[in-house]
């Protein structure tokens, strides 16, 4: 044990004082005509976190994407030159869905309707009977969508113009870069549905005020006697994203074997790939709007919480490896991690849904954030500086017109 380290100290109002004191409003947590400038000002106009390259092995490999916010359905290809490219699944004859798999492998794309077929860079390459139509081939590509990958991390974005990837990630692009997740070879995966905002279910996450109650069981090495509520270290700003550096209970037991296994087996993954290995802190990286990575050097964690209304949220949980596990004991240990997150996540879920109940009844005008909830703070402010630059848009775009 290190008998040097200072006492933890929680970071202080003055540090994250230009964000604010005053209460958030509570209709942004509930309101359909919020969530709706919401989808326009923020989803329709961020890059989105949808999957991983990891999905995408080999030329033809493609992923389906479902997107409620934009109201479309997307497929993500890697054509034959090995690029990544992602179009709306949607046949241009006359619009019939090209692709009912989630995900899978194909040189070609046949829509089942009259059989005019795409090639995996989007072009229609053949069509029974072309010359009874009164359009070349090359105007019934697939429409195309924006995507962008860093560190392995596929991105979408629906923006007319839509700013580079990396100039939207800023300086966090180089460190998302040197993680193990941007060399990931497979993960686990758990999605859930969830009745609540997804800024209230985001919001769990990105806070450990609740940890002690939430998760007693659990909170051993997150919580100790100097910081009972596991406070973080560091917070950082970055634009519309945010960072912190969870603090880690040197003097608590050590995790159990399996997860000691796992550990031990992703130092092996990440040595060979020449990522330096140490578990001394974890780094939590929040991407505008609704995506998070977790972890320690070896091991990370995401999470995407995907608005599907103003009050029903779809998340996907990912526990990314690098290489196949190949001993049966590996297996346990990639599993028994994955069980013991949804374990965390299920101890969550009730509370945040209780916590929708309670915003939704309208009873509250406003909530409130403490100083350690700041990253909450943070969402909000970011977002609502979103939807405000909308409404100002529209509004002098009403004006033009007038
Ligand atoms: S709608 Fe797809 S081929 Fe006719
Ligand atoms: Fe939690």
């Amino acid at each position: 044990m290190n008998t040097h380290t200072p006492p933890f100290q929680p970071v202080s109002q003055d540090d994250v004082a230009w964000l604010g004191t005053d209460p958030i409003p509570a209709s942004p947590y509930y309101d359909p005509a919020y969530f709706e400038l919401e989808r326009k000002a923020v989803f329709l106009r961020s890059w989105i976190q949808v999957g991983h390259v990891c999905e995408l092995p080999d030329p033809g490999s493609f992923i389906r994407r479902e997107i409620e916010f934009a109201n479309a359905s997307i497929l993500i290809v890697r054509g034959k030159d090995g690029a990544i490219r992602a179009f709306h699944n949607v046949c241009t004859h006359r619009g019939t869905q090209l692709v009912m798999a989630e995900a899978g492998r194909q040189s070609t794309f046949s829509c089942p309707y009259h059989m005019w077929t795409f090639a995996t860079d989007g072009a229609l390459v053949s069509a029974p009977d072309f010359d009874q139509f009164h359009v070349a081939k090359k105007d019934c590509a697939l429409p195309a969508v924006a995507v962008g990958v860093c560190a392995g991390l596929i991105f979408l974005s629906f923006a007319e113009r839509p700013e580079p990837l990396r100039d939207w990630l800023g300086d966090l692009a180089d460190r998302l870069e040197a993680l193990p997740v941007a060399r990931a070879t497979t993960f686990s995966e758990y999605v859930y549905e969830i009745d609540a905002n997804w800024k209230l279910t985001y919001d769990n996450f990105q806070e450990n005020y609740h940890l002690r109650f939430i998760h007693p069981r659990s909170g051993g090495a997150a919580t100790g006697p100097d910081n009972p509520f596991g406070y973080p270290v560091h917070y950082g700003f970055h634009g519309p994203h945010r960072t912190q550096t969870i603090w880690s209970n040197r003097a608590a037991p050590p995790p159990p074997a399996p997860a000691l296994l796992s550990y031990g087996k992703a130092a092996e993954a990440a040595a060979a790939h020449g990522i330096m290995v140490s578990q001394d802190a974890k780094d939590y990286f929040a991407l505008f709007p609704n995506f998070f990575l977790l972890g320690s050097p070896l091991q990370h964690f995401s999470h995407v919480v995907m608005p599907i209304s103003a009050t029903r949220s779809r998340g996907v949980i990912r526990l990314y490896w690098i290489g196949e596990d190949d001993s049966a004991s590996e297996r346990f240990a990639r599993e028994y991690l994955m069980a013991t997150a949804r374990d965390i996540h299920s101890e969550d879920r009730g509370v945040i849904e209780r916590g929708q109940r309670g915003l939704s009844s309208g009873a509250l005008q406003h909530i409130h954030l403490q100083t350690q909830e700041i990253l909450c703070r943070h969402l909000f402010r970011s977002v609502d500086a979103a939807v405000e630059a909308y409404k100002a848009e529209m509004a002098s775009g009403a004006e033009a017109r007038a």
